[in-house]
């Protein structure tokens, strides 16, 4: 199992969004794409991934469950669709949506934390199946002090998307997945 968490900063779950505008009411668009990244192979879907995402404005979390979720594409604007629906109260397949702290929240892992400073590395990644991801602003000053506790690990000096992010883990892991079955 794999388990991404993204931190979001700005999206405001109790506004009502639209799928033409998916910055009306924070970078509703950087999580659509962290969902992609996450779950989306070219020739299939992947199972084995948790993403979670825990929006700071509202003290709101979700979680998409790979082995449940059912019938989201790889578009931004049909995954917005789907989190509108679940931000309004409608049950959906393989996601949930409720009111915790991140500090409970995250009492139940063992995480890591993806961060760009330099004197970390990508060596610590294979220990761990829970990565912490920030969005377009990263993690802010207040929040740090919540990460502070747990392990870091870089993919060295350049700045990612938090997509991009999850793309490398996702690659990464396969190529370590795979070199334990050669
Ligand atoms: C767009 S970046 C955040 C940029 C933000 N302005 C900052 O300075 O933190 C989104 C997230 O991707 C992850 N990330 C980006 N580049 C990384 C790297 N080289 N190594 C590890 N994590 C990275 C971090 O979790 C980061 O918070």
């Amino acid at each position: 199992m794999r388990h991404f968490i993204i931190i979001s900063n700005t999206v405001d779950t109790s506004a009502s969004l639209s799928i033409n505008s998916l910055t009306a009411f924070g970078r509703l668009d950087v999580i659509c794409r962290c969902v992609t990244a996450s779950f989306y192979l070219s020739d299939g879907f992947r199972k084995n991934v948790t993403l979670s995402i825990i929006f700071l404005k509202t003290g709101k979390i979700m979680q998409i469950q790979g082995e449940e979720v059912r019938g989201i594409n790889p578009d931004e604007r049909a995954i917005a669709g789907v989190l509108r629906k679940v931000f309004s109260g409608k049950n959906y397949p393989g996601i949930i949506f409720y009111s915790e702290s991140f500090d409970n929240f995250i009492s139940n892992y063992d995480p890591i934390v993806l961060t760009d400073t330099k004197s970390q590395s990508e060596n610590l990644l294979h220990q761990y199946n829970t990565y912490i991801i920030g969005d377009q602003a990263g993690f802010s000053e207040e929040f740090k002090q919540q990460l502070d506790l747990y392990p870091k690990a870089s993919l060295g000096s350049r700045i990612y998307l938090s997509s991009q992010t999850i793309t490398i883990l996702n690659y990464l892991i396969d190529r370590f997945e795979q070199s334990l079955t050669l």
